[in-house]
């Protein structure tokens, strides 16, 4: 049987045009070849590649199809980072068994607990000045959100130098030159301090070193705390073996990779589309003022438009363009096609949270729709199934925190970047407004406990 229609461009180029241009790639091809169609990327022996976005197929391939899949090679690139015990380079039942440990770390109670130090980072990680890149800051309250509420770090000397070390990591792995050595395991050569992957290497050694010793001091000192590392430090599987520090240490660089950026590049958009919106803002500002002066983090989060906002936001331009790439393993059907083992099966975010079926003139940004719930397959900004996100609740009680902990402490008026976009910006694994986008501040509305926001602007 054929595979869904598709462009018929060499895979160099169809590659090309997918790294160039995604979000303008997807949609020509959803347009000329409808839903789903079929990619030829570069890859070994390059596989046809089907991106998916009705609902019903996203719901077969979440579902009923998972245990026909594996991830295959697809994670291997963020190997030198996260290591070989990361969650992300796991498959099967070692995959599902991991997933156990992890979980009930960042969700339910332990999450809610951490509620008033969010809330806290947001007061007081300040901008630098008045006008404000608001993807910078929002890149600096996120690192100091995982350093705190997952690493479990107090400020101190230790604090200070693992942020400043990972705050370089990170601009590195963002780099052309790095992503390109990502990609091509060839170019990982270590010839010493100069060479760009041997100082890698040395910027990774310096990180284990700082997050090693953090370890050994938890269990030296019988690791009392409720941040998310010393719940993975308690954490037992059935037969109840605990994590060893080669494991948490892996975890601890997945969460950071997968849970930084992507979160501040969830706030950054959502402060966009408040500041192109008067009337949202207004109405989301209505709803906050209405709390009084000091309402717990669990009330702000449960605030019905704040999440519309935030749901909405991580619709219009999702932060992943598609979830994980499902490889087949065993021969399925699907949307009326046969996959034979091999293929690659893509639920695209992006074209799903377009539709304008789901979403009647989806180019607008209306919080409105999310008054009412979606399915689950309809919208999908934290992938699904068995491999979906683990740190949805923590990313979006994080966003609503932040957002509404800003809202409520300052006066801001928007300064440039708020014109129309024609595509989103690429940073590192995730889509974002350009950086030009900046808020000024031009005072401040309710006061807030913390001392240190006062002093400001
Ligand atoms: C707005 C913020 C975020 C977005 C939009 C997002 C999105 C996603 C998506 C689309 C996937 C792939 C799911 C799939 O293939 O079905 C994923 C996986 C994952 N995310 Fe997130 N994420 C966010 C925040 C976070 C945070 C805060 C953390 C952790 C602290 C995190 C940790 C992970 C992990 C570990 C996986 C891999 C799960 C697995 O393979 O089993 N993410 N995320």
């Amino acid at each position: 049987m054929s595979l869904p229609d598709g462009p018929k461009l060499p895979a160099l180029l169809q590659t090309l045009s997918l790294i160039a241009d995604p979000t303008g790639f997807l949609e020509t091809c959803s347009q000329r070849y409808g839903d789903p169609f079929t990619l030829r990327v570069l890859g070994v022996n390059s596989p046809p590649v089907i991106f998916f976005s009705h609902p019903d197929a996203v719901q077969a391939i979440f579902t009923t199809l998972s245990s026909r899949f594996e991830l295959g090679k697809v994670t291997h690139i963020f190997r030198p980072l996260t290591g070989d015990r990361s969650l992300i380079m796991q498959d099967g039942s070692r995959h599902q068994k991991q997933r156990q440990l992890l979980m009930p770390a960042l969700h339910g109670e332990g999450l809610y607990r951490c509620g008033s130090l969010i809330s806290h980072i947001s007061r007081t990680t300040q901008p630098h000045g008045s006008l404000v890149s608001v993807q910078d800051w929002m890149l600096e309250i996120s690192l100091e959100t995982i350093l705190r509420v997952v690493f479990g770090l107090q400020p101190g000397a230790r604090y200070q130098e693992l942020k400043s070390r990972l705050q370089r990591l990170l601009e590195r792995i963002n780099s052309p030159l790095y992503s390109l050595q990502f990609f091509l395991p060839p170019l990982q050569q270590n010839w010493g301090a100069w060479s760009p992957w041997g100082q890698f290497l040395q910027l990774r050694q310096q990180i284990d070193d700082l997050l090693y010793a953090e370890i050994r001091e938890r269990r030296d000192q019988g690791n009392q705390g409720t941040d998310i590392l010393s719940l993975l430090i308690a954490a037992r599987d059935e037969a109840g073996t605990p994590m060893d520090d080669t494991e948490l240490r892996d975890q601890l660089m997945t969460l950071l990779l997968l849970g930084h950026e992507t979160t501040a590049s969830g706030l950054t958009w959502a402060f966009y589309w408040l500041y192109r919106h008067p009337d949202v803002l207004e109405r989301l500002h209505q709803e906050l003022d209405a709390l009084g002066p000091d309402p717990d983090p669990l009330t702000l989060a449960q605030q019905p438009y704040l999440t519309a906002v935030c749901k909405e936001a991580l619709r219009v331009y999702p932060i992943a363009l598609i979830a994980q790439p499902r490889r087949v393993r065993e021969p399925i059907e699907l949307a009326g096609y046969q996959f034979e083992p091999g293929a690659v099966l893509v639920p695209c975010v992006y074209l799903a949270h377009r539709r304008p079926e789901t979403y009647p003139e989806p180019l607008q940004f209306r919080p409105e729709r999310f008054l009412s719930s979606k399915s689950a397959y309809e919208y999908f900004p934290f992938g699904g199934g068995n491999r979906s996100c683990i740190g949805m609740a923590l990313a979006l009680f994080e966003m609503k925190l932040v957002l509404a902990t800003l809202l409520r402490t300052y006066e801001f008026e928007p300064a440039a970047g708020f014109q129309p976009l024609r595509r989103p910006a690429r940073r590192g694994i995730t889509f974002v407004p350009p950086r030009s986008v900046q808020l000024r501040i031009i005072g401040l509305r309710m006061a807030a406990n913390d001392e240190a926001v006062l002093a400001h602007p």
